[in-house]
């Protein structure tokens, strides 16, 4: 297939029941020229309607290289998001920046009423969170969590099921996952340094879990937690992927959970960037008329996973449906990016929206603190006025 074929075809899937018009075009500016921009830019420039005109970063000379590197040219840059948003008019951002500047970065952009994309994890604290959703509502702005496994077939599959009431009613739910060795620095430290990233494993890989789960069953409310955290490998000189690593490490490398959700739910969750073992387990939902397994290969999105398989009853027999993975490729990147400006060019709503983040950041949170106290705690989540 040529490129210009890729290209329609991204347009294609997205666009099935679009009624924006693409003649108009949006300014977009970039916060943070990272791993994760440069995903955001790719997709933005295969778009007519959109013009990247603006971006910042903090690191002197690093959104000039990265615009270098991408071939674009005529792209005013900032030493900060401040200055940024201060001096230009545009519709939208995407906020790629680590987690600690998630979210004075996002209130600041809406604040000058601009619409953002932000990256997952939402942001650090629930704290953060919560102020995030009340300058959103302030703002009437698009705000949209930047979670692309939402698009991804099977995990459309997934929450289909859950949905169409096969399993009963839903009392339990293990999820998480994780590597057996895979601390992420491949580009430096900001996802291990208590100043950048704020928390590890859980804001890398597990909010995705999370997300998974709780989308599935329509996100309930966490009502209390039990959490751990450790930091074995991470702080380990032997393990860390570099010695010196091992000395600022400042995040979670595992986390554990026993959550109680609203509506007598279990969710029972655990996600590691280092163990000893392959994986802490397969993704497992069950409910009062069958379980969904669903291997932890295809949690992450291989496709070379085991199929789903829901265990149930016909006729006073115990059998499992196996339901295979869909292989069909999709750029899930580009479709979180296109529904965002879809959103941003129809007035929302958000596809992801801070209702629901706002509980996975509720739960992340709830893990950090219950762990630094020793015992179960209750969630309490502010009212957003
Ligand atoms: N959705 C995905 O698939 C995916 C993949 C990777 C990373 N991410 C998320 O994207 C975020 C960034 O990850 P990354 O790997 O690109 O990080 P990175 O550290 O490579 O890049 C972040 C950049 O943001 C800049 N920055 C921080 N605060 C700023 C501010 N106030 N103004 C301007 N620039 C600022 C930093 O200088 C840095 O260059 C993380 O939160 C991560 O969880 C998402």
């Amino acid at each position: 297939m040529t490129d210009t074929q890729d290209i329609l075809n991204q347009f294609k899937t997205v666009h099935k029941e679009s009624k924006v018009d693409l003649t108009k075009k949006i300014k977009v500016g970039i916060i943070g020229t990272g791993w994760i921009a440069n995903a955001h830019v790719k997709c933005y420039k295969q778009m007519k309607d959109v013009e990247i005109t603006a971006a910042a970063d903090l690191i002197p000379g690093k959104a000039d290289e990265f615009f270098r590197q991408q071939g674009m040219e005529g792209i005013r840059t900032y030493p900060d998001h401040k200055s940024m948003l201060e001096n230009e008019q545009l519709d939208a951002v995407s906020v790629c920046t680590y987690n600690s500047t998630h979210a004075v970065c996002t209130i600041d952009a809406l604040e000058k009423g601009i619409n953002v994309l932000l990256e997952k994890p939402m942001c650090v604290t629930l704290n953060e969170a919560v102020e995030i959703c009340k300058a959103e509502r302030r703002s009437g702005k698009v705000l949209s969590i930047g979670f692309q496994p939402r698009y991804d077939l099977n995990k459309q599959m997934i929450r289909k099921i859950v949905q169409s009431g096969e399993l009963g009613k839903i009392y339990y739910i293990q999820t998480g996952g994780g590597r057996r060795r895979g601390i992420p620095t491949p580009f430096g430290t900001t996802f291990i340094e208590q100043k950048t990233a704020g928390i590890g494993a859980m804001g890398d890989i597990g909010c995705y879990s999370l997300d998974l789960v709780l989308h599935a069953i329509g996100y309930p409310k966490p009502l209390t937690v039990t959490g751990y955290t450790s930091d074995y490998f991470g702080r380990s000189k032997k393990y860390a992927n570099k010695p010196e690593y091992a000395e600022i490490f400042g995040v979670e490398d595992f986390a554990a959970a026993f959550v109680r959700l609203e509506g007598g739910i279990i969710l029972d969750f655990r996600i590691a960037w280092a163990m000893h073992i392959d994986t802490p387990g397969d993704t497992i939902i069950m409910g009062t008329e069958g379980a969904l397994r669903i291997p932890s290969e295809a949690v992450v999105g291989s496709l070379d996973s085991e199929p789903l398989k829901v265990y149930h009853d016909i006729a006073g027999v115990q059998v499992e449906t196996v339901i295979p993975l869909k292989t069909e490729k999709s750029n899930i990147i580009f479709m979180k990016v296109r529904d965002f400006v879809d959103a941003v060019k129809s007035g929302g709503p958000a596809p992801i929206p801070t209702s629901e983040i706002l509980y996975n950041q509720a739960i992340i949170d709830g893990i950090i603190k219950s762990a630094k106290a020793g015992h179960e705690l209750e969630i309490t989540i502010p009212e957003i006025e």
